[in-house]
């Protein structure tokens, strides 16, 4: 059964606390739009489509209490709580996509009561939610075209359920290859600084039963050197028009240790994931992120006092090093703009 990461719960956000897996699992409850904002930041929910359901959701939690008497009194708190929530996490252009879904869903039914709007927000969340499980199947199904039986398959980070609703789109891929009867394997980077591969991408692939080995990530060049990799698989956080595309710090080393190898180094996105405003990855805001992550590890100091840190979460790979987007739509292989803009 996959996992449902994030929902509505009687008015209120319920979440998996993704920080305490794999040794918890643990649901908590967001009831008001600081703690749902905390959530974000702190990865408690994360991964690019998960954050923007948690966004979307979000605006229902901020503006459910309001007491506007008018459109707009009640679309200048709207604007508030956008702005609060997009000040959450930089990179994931979901975020943004959802927050602006939420906009035009007000903007939408402006001339109805105030009630009204409130359920169409609920309702508009709830379809980014059910969307996003049918796209990730999507993804999922398109992606495992690639996929031959006996792949050996390299991921980074978690891409899989806890990233989105329920069913991940990097994994999303892999699960839907197992379910097709697939023998595959699946080598995962830990993910430093914050380990999403070993705790969360192992534990999701290990519970539908897929075998999963972890790997630090500096090993993974050698499996390759090897011959132990068929293929690498991703996640994405923002893809520019060009196909340039931000993931998890480590994924760019990735893309060319695997053009190195000459191994397909694949994507999988939603279309959502898809910034067409902007030209190149040049563009892409990447979060910085405090220094304690990495001179950390769980609570204990691994690194001297005042040693100097740099900590950015996400990196950008050049469309010259993917070999194919794997989206809800198809699959865009060796992309770039021309072939973006017209898909
Ligand atoms: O910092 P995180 O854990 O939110 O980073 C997540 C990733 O980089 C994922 O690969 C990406 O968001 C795609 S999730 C389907």
């Amino acid at each position: 059964m996959p996992v449902e990461t994030i929902k509505w719960d009687k008015e209120r956000i319920k979440l998996i606390d993704q920080t305490l897996l794999p040794n918890k699992f643990k649901h908590i409850y967001c009831d008001t739009i600081e703690s749902i904002g905390e959530a974000i930041k702190n990865l408690r929910v994360r991964g690019a489509p998960a954050i923007g359901i948690a966004g979307a959701l979000g605006v229902v939690l901020g503006m459910q209490d309001s007491k506007a008497k008018d459109y707009a009194r009640f679309k200048k708190q709207l604007e508030h709580v956008i702005s609060y929530l997009s000040s959450s996490r930089p990179t994931a252009v979901n975020l943004f996509w959802a927050l602006d879904r939420m906009r035009v869903c007000c903007e939408k039914h402006r001339n109805l009561s105030i009630k009204t709007i409130k359920s169409e927000l609920l309702n508009e969340a709830q379809k980014i939610i059910d969307e996003d499980k049918n796209i990730c199947r999507d993804i999922g199904k398109n992606g495992a075209k690639l996929i031959k039986d006996g792949d050996v398959i390299l991921t980074h980070c978690n891409a899989g359920g806890l990233a989105t609703a329920d069913y991940g789109t990097a994994l999303g891929v892999i699960f839907y290859a197992n379910e097709q009867g697939k023998k595959i394997r699946v080598y995962a980077d830990e993910t430093r600084p914050l380990l999403q591969g070993a705790r969360l991408t192992t534990w999701e692939l290990m519970h539908a039963g897929i075998d999963v080995t972890l790997i630090c990530d500096n090993m993974a060049g050698s499996l390759m050197k090897q011959g132990k990799i068929s293929c690498v698989i991703v996640g994405a956080d923002r893809i520019a028009s060009n196909g340039d595309t931000a993931n998890k710090i480590g994924t760019y080393s990735l893309a060319v240790l695997a053009k190195a190898h000459n191994i397909p180094f694949y994507v999988a996105a939603p279309i959502s994931t898809f910034d067409m405003k902007i030209k190149s990855g040049k563009q892409i805001p990447i979060e910085q992120r405090a220094h304690e992550e990495v001179t950390n590890l769980y609570g204990k100091r691994i690194a001297p006092k005042n040693v100097n840190v740099y900590n950015p979460a996400f990196d950008v790979t050049p469309a010259r090093l993917i070999s194919a987007i794997i989206t809800e739509c198809g699959i865009i292989e060796e992309p770039n703009e021309k072939k973006i803009s017209n898909f």
